[in-house]
């Protein structure tokens, strides 16, 4: 095979990439969603099976996705196209990029009315309302916030320009830097918020909720909820991560950026969730709150900390770039696609995808006001109506079948020499390990938990 180049260009460095899909990794999904999906299902056990899955499933099919995007080296549904003529498979194979643009499509809609509220809390936070705050004050500012459409589409708006701007000028010029920067930041913030948590007198009783296991609070949404936040956490299933790796330079290991990639939006994840519960405890507070639940905490701790209101700005500055970063990777691969097949400019394309997104971004607005329903899922009561709908449809269940569809086409239909050669390591333990992994056990686990949901077999 002759070494494809891709059209867009290539990180520049190893570190480059790490950082980008780190940055892609690390949003909303650890700081916001991980704390308030862990409380709804109970803490520990659901913990524990959103660690197995991203260790025995995650990690395999990144590796997967990255090499498959590498090999590649185009739009999700390009690559996927080429790689299965070259592969001598069915063009079939290409619909993984397409049903992977639509879930990017769907998830950058709510990603970003939800980035919205972290970008409306700067402005809080900066202004002081929260020092002394109660947590019925908190509860009631969050409440004020998301029963007014007109201020969510303001932010919503505002959010997805600044996503459009960054991917219009290339993913890879000026964000590079940013990550760099910001990353660590964000990481001091955390450990300073986990160091206050220490100090609030549920911090053993935080720790218990979120690290002791207990099976009887975890249902078959549960497990599947657990399974998709490990697919959603690390960027998986939809060709984000496998439009990152068709920029790596052919000469970097796949498998060492992976497992870093997997182990800081990990830790980012218990360290978001060591810094919540204790305070939600302290206060008395509801670990099922819902996705409000970080928003009517963490004020309580700024609240109340020396230098809280510039700690607590600081903080959602950062989280509003750790969601910038992730989302300009939900509409890379959509913006590579329509560049590459329509001939169009890189802003243009941005532009168009953007705006189909905030469209669509008016239906999460509106569920958590005037079209707000309450409904129960797989045992799960949920009361945002279509955003809950739209979460579970994208990182419960296409996220996980996107997932699912590479292992297959990376175990089963690319040959042995293909991915040996991608993945570069030889015909040793590492290479065997993977390909069990990805052919046998990423797979038959991702069924197992549809199943169990399905009713049709009991775990
Ligand atoms: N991983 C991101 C987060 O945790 C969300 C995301 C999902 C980004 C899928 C890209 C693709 O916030």
């Amino acid at each position: 095979m002759t070494e494809r180049t891709s059209i867009h260009g290539q990180w520049s460095s190893r570190l480059a990439f790490i950082l980008a899909a780190t940055g892609s990794a690390v949003g909303l999904g650890n700081i916001w969603k991980f704390p308030y999906i862990a409380g709804e299902n109970g803490g520990g056990a659901f913990v524990l099976v959103y660690l197995l899955c991203v260790f025995f499933i995650g990690i395999p099919i990144m590796m997967a996705e990255v090499l498959i995007g590498r090999r590649g080296r185009q739009s999700p549904i390009n690559t996927m196209r080429a790689l299965a003529h070259e592969e001598h498979q069915h063009g079939i194979w290409q619909l993984i990029g397409w049903a992977g643009m639509v879930a990017g499509l769907l998830i950058i809609s709510f990603y970003s009315v939800i980035a919205g509220w972290a970008v409306a809390y700067v402005f809080r936070t900066a202004s002081g309302a929260f020092t002394g705050v109660t947590a019925d004050g908190a509860a009631s500012i969050f409440g004020g916030l998301v029963s007014d459409p007109e201020r969510l589409l303001a932010w919503h708006t505002m959010f997805m320009a600044m996503t459009v701007v960054v991917v219009s000028r290339g993913v890879r010029s000026g964000l590079e830097k940013m990550v760099t920067v910001l990353m660590p930041i964000l990481f001091l913030l955390l450990l300073l918020l986990v160091g206050y948590a220490m100090n609030s007198g549920k911090f053993m009783e935080g720790l218990e909720f979120l690290f002791a296991p207990d099976f009887s609070a975890i249902t078959a949404g549960g497990i599947l909820t657990a399974m998709g936040h490990a697919f959603f956490t690390l960027s998986l299933g939809m060709g984000a991560i496998m439009v990152y790796g068709s920029y790596l330079p052919k000469n970097v290991s796949i498998t060492k950026v992976v497992v870093v990639v997997a182990i800081m939006d990990t830790v980012v994840a218990l360290l978001a969730g060591m810094a919540i519960f204790p305070l939600v405890f302290a206060n008395g507070l509801e670990p099922g709150a819902g996705p409000g639940l970080i928003f009517k905490t963490l004020p309580l701790a700024f609240g109340h900390m020396a230098g809280g209101t510039l700690f607590g700005t600081l903080f959602f500055i950062l989280l509003t770039f750790a969601a910038w970063t992730s989302s300009i990777s939900l509409i890379e691969p959509a913006v590579a696609w329509l560049v590459e097949n329509r001939g169009i400019d890189r802003a243009k394309a941005s532009t168009a995808v953007g705006g189909v997104a905030w469209l669509l971004g008016i239906v999460t607005i509106m569920s958590f006001n005037s079209w707000a329903f309450e409904f129960t899922f797989a045992g799960e009561a949920k009361s945002s109506g279509l955003f809950d709908v739209l979460d579970i449809l994208t990182a419960n269940i296409m996220l996980p079948l996107g997932g699912l569809a590479m292992a297959i086409f990376a175990g089963w239909y690319m040959s042995e020499r293909s991915t040996m050669d991608e993945l570069n390591l030889g015909d040793g333990l590492i290479y065997r390990g993977w390909r069990f992994l990805v052919r046998f056990i990423a797979p038959l686990a991702v069924v197992i938990v549809f199943l169990q949901l399905l009713g049709v077999i009991k775990v």
